[in-house]
């Protein structure tokens, strides 16, 4: 059992094989942190390690006692008021108007498993012995109410969860202001902050800073998790870089508004918070209400940023993405959306079908535009009927024909949205989020529903479950393509308004897991204008997520490099599109296209019925070059190479390795073209260090320990002289190494 408690000191050590987690009921009865990091050996005190002490200017609790200070010491789940000045997790306000509170230790329960998250998306366990839990019960006398600590540690993966829950079991209202899901006042704050930022078209780029005192922290109030800042922070030490070092990982489970901080503080605590965003956040605990936060996942890891990320992506794809898809070969699909945008008819599609079946393509995807009268962005979103003038045998039709040719059907959904110029809109104008009285911004044309109405998911459910049972239909990507303004609900009393966008996600996974349970075939790929909303919430439901809209090669490298710090190839969809590239207009090859989204969960997204005999060719080498190698690519384990982000970031490359270890596939990709530069090689990882292996299209055999020391050989790109025309590659060049170890 990787949890002991010491009956005697009020002591609880978390811990398994490669870490341990350490807290204790103190003096007031609150909770103190003593310990988080690589594993100690179990002792029956750790008491020394509270340490308090006199300080000038300090504010203490006890009289008489100088020493005790909620400012010096290293707390669980911290409040304001009560000697402590940095940022709580929580807050709740009180009839009186007071916002301060004391919870007090009042019993745990330690069990085999983990709990479900009412509602909400979360890691899971299937075997109970695959993790154990503590669920600490904290009560403030005074208001009557409780908080459940929950604190899940898996045996085998370097992982702890953490979630909270409010119970009011009182006589009063009492307002949350602020439930942050986990907090930890790390030891020191001698670490680097690593976050995922970006925009559209250039999300999850990484980018690293100093943790400095005072507050530092990234966050979204944009109703999705946003692709301006991903929920997921790492702290690493100085030094540390991707493959060795101390890292401490914190990823969100959730798709909205977040929060995550670290608050340096006067003594050089590092206070590590992540959860609902607290602004414009309120929620109303009513007598004999309760409120459960979404889940934090840590990750500690000590083989740097690739070990925490390969920690993250063992347990998302095997204890977070869920149902059939979880462990099935995804197909190659090909979307419409870049062949056609909204101008397609049922011949058009269908002759994109047939060329992508001759070309062993597995799922055809037809995406926006195909629903009430939608030629353009400014109509139709609500109305989940076929246009007929463009489906005249409807989405049955098309669909039908499209699995006669030997393709699997996909369609294209945004469920959240409606334009005004909509059927839906004409009878339900109170249904989008809007303030009365105040004009509604608008996005793409278009308005966000108000989620977090059951009516408004209900109608949604009807209408997206009327379309999958009426048409084979084995994948849905499902879209949302703007953020949320002027956030009010027509159907939410005034001292509710602030609950609105966590009400709304609420609503978002309702529909999902009513969908995904009623049509458990089908694979859901969610999508925000491509990766505003790439987050383990989605993945709970949506087994993968389109990357970005951006698929130009060189950009994808930057953007796919940065989505695997937490979430697994698996979860990445890859597309090939054409050339020039439609969001920045640049022109890569075919082969480095390609290169770049075998990483991934690949497909195309052009018109493959205007290639070239040559180019379709070579589109059918890489389709079955992919089926040959998705084994490895989804299943492996993934190694960050060379980073775009580092230096000049010219140079990129990663791999993955199969669990045996006999099989290997390398990315290389070189952005610009230098002149006259150095050898160079590439150092591997995680073979085998005593296997032989064999790279494909290259002479002899090498050992695993050379390839991981010595590295692989690289060819000299620059000789002086002028190469065959059809060597003379210039910018954007891209190799693929494959290892298979020698029998
Ligand atoms: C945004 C998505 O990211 C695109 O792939 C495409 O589906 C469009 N929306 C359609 O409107």
């Amino acid at each position: 059992m990787p949890i002991h408690f010491n009956e005697e000191t009020k002591e609880f050590h978390l811990q398994n094989n490669g870490l341990s987690y350490i807290f204790t009921v103190m003096k007031n009865n609150q909770l103190g942190h003593l310990y988080y990091g690589k594993r100690i050996r179990h002792r029956d005190s750790f008491q020394h390690l509270l340490r308090t002490q006199p300080r000038a200017a300090m504010s203490c609790v006890y009289e008489g006692d100088l020493t005790f200070s909620l400012d010096i010491i290293k707390q669980e789940y911290p409040s304001y008021g009560t000697t402590d000045y940095r940022e709580p997790a929580f807050q709740i306000t009180q009839q009186n108007g007071s916002r301060i509170t004391h919870f007090e230790y009042v019993s745990h329960e330690i069990y085999s498993g983990k709990p479900k998250l009412d509602g909400l998306p979360a890691t899971y366990t299937e075997e109970e012995s695959e993790a154990s839990t503590i669920e600490v019960v904290l009560e403030d006398k005074l208001i009557e109410t409780a908080v459940k600590l929950y604190y899940t540690v898996y045996e085998n993966r370097n992982v702890i969860t953490r979630s909270a829950r409010f119970i009011n079991k009182g006589s009063q209202k009492l307002e949350l202001n602020r439930a942050l899901s986990s907090s930890v006042d790390l030891f020191d704050a001698d670490f680097e902050m690593v976050q995922l930022s970006g925009s559209w078209s250039r999300e999850r780029h990484v980018k690293t800073r100093a943790l400095a005192p005072g507050i530092q922290s990234i966050s979204s109030t944009r109703g999705t998790s946003s692709s301006q800042q991903n929920p997921f922070i790492a702290l690493k030490r100085p030094g540390t870089d991707e493959h060795q070092g101390e890292v401490y990982g914190f990823n969100f489970v959730y798709s909205g508004n977040f929060l995550a901080q670290v608050e340096v503080d006067h003594y050089d605590v590092a206070r590590v918070t992540m959860g609902i965003n607290p602004f414009d956040f309120r929620w109303l605990l009513e007598p004999g209400e309760d409120f459960q936060t979404p889940e934090v996942v840590m990750v500690y890891s000590e083989d740097g940023l690739n070990g925490m990320s390969q920690t993250y992506h063992d347990l998302y794809s095997q204890r977070l993405v869920r149902g059939k898809w979880k462990n099935s070969e995804r197909p190659v699909l090909i979307n419409n959306w870049e062949a056609t945008y909204f101008n397609f008819n049922e011949e058009k599609l269908l002759s994109i079908a047939k060329e992508s079946k001759d070309l062993g393509i597995e799922l055809f995807v037809l995406d926006d535009g195909w629903f009430g009268k939608r030629d353009d962005d400014t109509s139709s979103l609500g109305d989940w009927f076929t246009d007929k003038e463009k489906l005249p045998n409807g989405i049955e039709g098309i669909a039908e024909k499209v699995t006669d040719l030997g393709l699997s059907f996909g369609l294209w959904f945004e469920p959240e949205m409606v334009n005004k110029n909509s059927e839906l809109y004409k009878a339900h104008p109170e249904w989008i989020i809007q303030v009365d009285g105040r004009k509604a911004s608008h996005g793409r044309n278009q308005y966000v529903l108000d989620f977090s109405r059951k009516d408004v998911v209900d109608n949604l459910y009807g209408q997206m479950s009327d379309v999958l049972r009426k048409a084979p239909i084995s994948y849905v990507k499902w879209d949302m393509n703007r953020y949320m303004t002027e956030i009010g609900s027509a159907s939410l009393p005034s001292e509710r308004q602030s609950e609105l966008a966590h009400r709304y996600i609420l609503g978002v996974y309702d529909l999902y897991e009513r969908l995904t349970s009623e049509f458990p075939d089908v694979l859901f790929e969610s999508c925000a204008s491509g990766g505003c909303r790439f987050d383990p919430g989605m993945l709970y439901y949506a087994p993968q997520t389109w990357t970005s809209d951006d698929t130009d090669a060189v950009e994808r490298l930057k953007i796919q490099y940065g989505t695997t710090m937490a979430y697994p190839l698996s979860t990445l969809g890859a597309h090939v599109s054409d050339v020039p590239n439609h969001q920045v207009h640049r022109y890569t090859s075919l082969s480095m296209r390609g290169n770049v989204s075998f990483f991934g969960m690949f497909g195309y997204e052009l018109d493959i019925t205007a290639m070239s005999e040559q180019e379709k060719e070579e589109v059918k080498q890489q389709v079955s070059f992919y089926k040959k190698h998705r084994q490895l690519i989804q299943n492996g384990v993934f190694h960050r190479l060379l980073s775009p982000f580092e230096g000049l970031g010219n140079r990129v490359a990663w791999m993955a390795v199969s669990r045996d270890k006999k099989e290997a596939l390398a990315g290389y990709y070189k952005v610009l073209a230098e002149p006259n530069p150095g050898f160079k090689r590439l150092i591997l990882k995680g073979l085998d260090e005593n296997l032989e292996y064999k790279i494909e299209g290259m002479e002899g055999t090498y050992f695993g320990d050379e390839l991981m020391s010595a590295g692989l050989m690289l060819e000299n790109e620059y000789s002086g002289s002028v190469p065959p025309e059809s060597d003379r590659i210039g910018d954007f060049q891209s190799s693929l190494y494959k290892l298979t170890a020698v029998e």
